[in-house]
């Protein structure tokens, strides 16, 4: 072990940053072990630095001032932990052009502006590590990004954020409404007081982007994902679901198709008995396919101070390393320009919910709308009659665009009251 020291600059030090800091304290000499030389943390920005923080680093070391951090000549890995584009995005610049190399956690960022950030790391032949932006302490870039290398990956199906799946969950299990399972996870500290990255996808729209650019070697960026929220789920989805074998999760998705890349996000009944239907409460899980490796799924806990510090504390042995040795280690991997499918082109089965007038000859209105569209029926049944009457739907696998323009005709027919509930269905036909 070499009897150097490397000096890491943090900008950030709440729920992760403390939890890295005490990690890389408490584990230091194995650490020093692995990395082959001493981790220490020198210098800390963060908003506020006469707040009281319970890190096992002299109060000295705090800045308000995040450039400082980076600016600063005896610093040697900068570890970005504030979140946000900005002022991230500039710090991680300003850092590969005082040549020192980023670990960062911040999925906001390259998820939109990664080609960016690696683009400057490459010029720079600088370490640029992440793991912990997708699945906190679930081991998952590397693996993908590394251990994967011989394999053509097919399709990723993730359950990626925990406070959707938390929620989700204690409306399954407890019959909760999606209020009163959003206030408990709120109360639990699993949501935020602002739940709407999360509650409407964009938080797992980030990572399907960063998985589905590792996976298929594109630049998938978060914009390119389709997003739909759990807001409008519901007890009586849930429950309905649950009589055809389902369960709901809001599933990332990202598949190839044609060399071309699909990416999702959106709630969907799969089968209970497929493994992702096991991942539980604020829990997420990834199961990855490919044609060598077959099926591998990836489970853990997705978010939280220590589980997320150690994929950080990871980063930065590798990253140490690398610099020991004048090394760097696989940089950007999203080398293919590959084009992003259209929502409207994708193909599925679909649940429809809708409130109905009950007489004779409804059906048959609702069937030739769907017949038109070349949407089949797989299943339907009534539930309710009289003004309660419901009828529920599950088709064949359709094509995206020939659905929803049924559903936009729907509208249109008497018959039809409400469009209550429309779900995807992930199962093999
Ligand atoms: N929390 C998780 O479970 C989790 C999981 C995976 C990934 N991540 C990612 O990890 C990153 C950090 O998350 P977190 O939960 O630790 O966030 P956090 O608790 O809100 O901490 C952010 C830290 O950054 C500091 N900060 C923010 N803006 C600043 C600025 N302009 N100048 C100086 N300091 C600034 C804050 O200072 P003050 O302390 O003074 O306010 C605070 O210490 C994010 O990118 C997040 O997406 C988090």
């Amino acid at each position: 072990m070499s009897d150097r020291t490397l000096r890491v600059g943090l900008l950030g030090c709440g729920t992760v940053g403390t939890a890295v800091t005490r990690l890389l304290h408490d584990h230091r000499e194995d650490i020093a072990r692995r990395a082959g030389c001493r981790l220490e943390v020198s210098k800390i920005a963060v908003r506020d630095p006469s707040k009281r923080r319970e890190v096992p680093v002299h109060s000295s070391a705090f800045t308000a001032d995040p450039v400082e951090v980076v600016d600063d000549p005896a610093i040697d890995i900068v570890c970005e932990l504030m979140g946000g584009s900005e002022p991230a995005g500039s710090l991680i610049l300003a850092a590969f052009d005082r040549d020192k190399p980023v670990v960062t956690a911040n999925k906001e960022l390259l998820s939109t502006r990664g080609r960016e950030l690696f683009d400057a790391s490459d010029a720079k032949g600088l370490d640029l590590y992440f793991e912990a932006a997708v699945g906190g302490g679930i081991p998952l870039v590397r693996p993908l990004k590394e251990s994967l290398t011989a394999e053509r990956l097919t399709s990723i199906i993730g359950i990626v954020n925990g406070t959707t799946n938390y929620v989700l969950t204690r409306m399954s299990e407890n019959g909760m409404s999606f209020a009163e399972a959003l206030g408990e996870a709120q109360r639990l500290g699993y949501a935020e007081a602002d739940p709407t990255a999360d509650v409407d996808g964009h938080d797992a729209a980030a990572k399907c982007a960063i998985l589905a650019s590792i996976a298929f070697n594109a630049r998938v960026v978060a914009g390119d994902v389709y997003r739909e929220g759990i807001g409008r789920v519901t007890t009586e989805d849930i429950e309905f679901a649950r009589r055809l074998g389902y369960v709901v999760k809001l599933l990332a998705i990202a598949e190839l198709h044609e060399e071309r890349v699909a990416a999702r996000v959106h709630p969907a009944m799969i089968p209970s008995e497929h493994p992702l239907a096991a991942v539980r409460d604020a829990f997420n899980g990834v199961f990855v396919e490919g044609p060598n490796v077959g099926e591998l799924m990836f489970y853990g806990r997705g978010a939280g101070g220590e589980p997320t510090a150690t994929a950080v504390v990871g980063d930065l042995v590798t990253v140490a390393r690398n610099l020991l040795a004048g090394a760097r280690g696989v940089g950007c991997t999203c080398f293919l320009e590959r084009t992003v499918r259209p929502m409207s082109e994708m193909e599925g089965q679909y649940y429809i919910l809708l409130r109905v007038e009950d007489r004779p000859g409804v059906l048959a209105e609702i069937a030739s709308v769907f017949g038109r569209n070349d949407v089949s029926i797989k299943s339907v049944w009534q539930e309710g009659t009289g003004a309660d009457a419901q009828l529920v739907f599950i088709t064949h696998r359709a094509r995206e665009g020939l659905f929803q323009q049924a559903v936009t005709e729907l509208g249109g027919v008497r018959a039809v009251e409400e469009v209550r509930s429309i779900l995807r269905v992930e199962a093999e036909e």
